[in-house]
């Protein structure tokens, strides 16, 4: 039987390809083109990928904007059957600002493994690294997960920065870790920026909060491939979701843990930057005595074998 692991170097290529494609909208204020032109580069490059492929997960539904669609099947139809969840671009907002933390995200594993929201597009999420991995209650009052993250990670409370997205749904709980004497990392977008932060110990020891749950699918595979912790509960946002939540039945008050958002070990994170970001860098574009080129970063986390893999291309154009 083959592994998701070995699809790496295509599904890096598709993160890349979508990356070129939308790279010369970042910083024009325009968000919804540069996203139109990294779906159809992602599309026709996943379409070559030797996989049967199915995305269970992609993003653009909850603000009606361009999208893989959940249901669609990519790749050749040959091989390994695999769940895919997609964000083209992550972080639209800092994308047309050009401000950190916008990426082009992929996941794979194993079909069958990656859990579905039905249509719920937001979830609570809560993201620790790996030292905290089976030491956090995640039921407990934020005071106490602090400290338990605190004890985990051998630090004082007052030292932790908790990456939360500032939006006035999180004001409450803000204040909470404030009052806890913790410190908060805030960003208007890009929760899976801050969730990597947490997963990789760059610059952030937690995520906090409410975001969109295609990101929550895409944060829980990297949490799985590199051994760290993360919790997930449901918590629809707009009217028409929650009516919809409750048609399907979607329990809003259990808090799934980061094995039932992915029940597989032979899962991928890959995010290539779009703006610069605290573990990848900006799409660079340039020219050498070759004529025009752009360079692509990109990270890959795999829980197959359990590594980190920076992967930078250069691609004359
Ligand atoms: P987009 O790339 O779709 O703009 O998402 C950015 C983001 O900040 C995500 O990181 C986060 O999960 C979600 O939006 C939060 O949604 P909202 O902005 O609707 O609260």
């Amino acid at each position: 039987m083959g592994s998701v692991s070995n699809l790496k170097i295509d599904l890096v290529e598709v993160c890349e390809a979508a990356a070129r494609a939308c790279a010369p909208f970042v910083g024009s204020g325009q968000k919804d083109e540069g996203d139109g032109l990294a779906v159809d580069a992602m599309r026709s490059r996943i379409n070559k990928v030797k996989m049967n492929g199915t995305i269970v997960i992609g993003e653009g539904a909850k603000d009606e904007a361009p999208a893989l669609y959940d249901g669609e099947k990519v790749g050749t139809g040959e091989g390994i059957g695999v769940d895919i969840a997609v964000d083209p671009i992550e972080g639209t907002n800092l994308f047309a600002k050009d401000m950190p933390g916008s990426i082009v995200t992929l996941a794979a594993a194993p079909a069958g493994s990656m859990y579905q929201p039905g249509s719920c597009f937001y979830m609570d999420k809560q993201v620790y690294p790996k030292a905290a991995r089976g030491k956090i209650d995640p039921e407990a009052p934020i005071a106490d997960r602090l400290k338990q993250l605190a004890a985990a990670l051998g630090k004082d409370v007052a030292e932790l920065k908790i990456f939360i997205l500032d939006k006035p749904r999180h004001h409450a709980m803000m204040k909470e870790v404030y009052a806890a004497g913790a410190k908060i990392r805030l960003a208007t977008d890009g929760d899976v920026n801050g969730a990597i932060q947490a997963v990789l110990n760059m610059g952030s020891d937690a995520l906090f909060g409410i975001g969109g749950t295609p990101e929550g699918i895409v944060t829980a595979c990297a949490a799985r491939a590199m051994g760290a912790e993360m919790f997930g509960r449901m918590a629809p946002q707009k009217d028409f979701e929650i009516e919809l939540c409750k048609k399907e039945g979607i329990d809003t008050t259990r808090i799934l843990t980061r094995d039932e958002l992915i029940t597989s070990d032979d899962c991928l994170f890959i995010a290539t930057g779009l703006t610069s970001g605290a573990y990848v860098r900006h799409v660079k574009t340039g020219h050498d005595t070759y004529g025009k080129f752009m360079t692509t970063d990109t990270v890959v986390l795999d829980g197959g074998i359990g590594n980190i893999r920076h992967v930078q291309t250069t691609i004359h154009v």
